[in-house]
């Protein structure tokens, strides 16, 4: 089948503004929307940019809007998109080049929320930090998170203020607070706690539908309030 792709171009290095790229392609109906972008770059514009790693939804790196939503590229699959598609780089970060973005800014508020365990309790010789089945599944759904921004360039309030911390990384810092094993939690919600932190969220809920590992991320966001309110994990 024949698909047409209009791409949002823009190399700061050369353009004054961005323009449309408009190209036509050939692909099968179960290529993903990765497949169509490789098309144009492999065979039709080697000057297209764009970040892609695994292609299976694992890595996060082909993040951007597909048709006005934020998507992962390698899990769009063409026949579920109208004939035209338009694709965007994710808002609210710099643009780099074409769809590429730069996610510095993003990682630093990740790496401000202590995105590992800490636990200095000395363990039992030979034996691992345990937890029982309900334990773990305080932060089951967290633990999805593949870092793709989905989640914080779909948000309003980061839109109108890029020092929010944004939704990618409470769900970060979720995913360690309700662990059993860690001791840093209540370092976490007093960072969360912070103006630009977790009150920023005004449940617009577009968190929601963009995430593709399919995380309640409002849920996630809830529930660590509800531990900063009630001062208890
Ligand atoms: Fe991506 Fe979902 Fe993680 Fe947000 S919560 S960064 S949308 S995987
Ligand atoms: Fe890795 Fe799409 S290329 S998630």
């Amino acid at each position: 089948m024949k698909i047409k792709l209009q791409i949002k171009r823009f190399n700061p290095e050369k353009d004054r503004a961005p323009w449309w790229g408009k190209y036509e392609v050939d692909v099968e109906p179960n290529d993903r929307l990765l497949d169509a972008l490789h098309e144009v770059k492999w065979r039709q514009d080697g000057t297209l940019a764009f970040r892609r790693s695994c292609a299976h939804g694992v890595c996060g790196s082909d993040a951007m809007k597909i048709n006005g939503r934020n998507r992962l590229a390698c899990k769009e699959l063409v026949r579920n998109l109208s004939r035209t598609i338009v694709v965007e780089p994710l808002m609210g970060f710099r643009v780099l080049k074409d769809l590429i973005v730069d996610m510095e800014p993003f990682f630093k508020k990740y790496r401000q929320i202590h995105p590992y365990l800490v636990n200095e309790d000395p363990e039992e010789p030979g034996r691992e930090r345990l937890q029982t089945p309900a334990e773990r599944s305080r932060f089951e759904d967290t633990t999805k998170c593949i870092l793709c921004a989905a989640c914080t360039t779909a948000c309003p309030s980061f839109w109108t203020n890029p020092d929010y911390v944004g939704p990618a990384s409470i769900v970060q810092a979720h995913r360690f607070i309700f662990d059993s094993r860690d001791r840093a939690g209540a370092e976490r919600l007093h960072i969360l706690n912070e103006s630009e932190g977790v009150w920023r969220c005004r449940t617009v809920f577009n968190c929601a539908e963009a995430c593709p590992r399919g995380i309640d991320v409002p849920k996630a966001i809830a529930e660590v309030k509800r531990a900063l309110v009630f001062k208890k994990i």
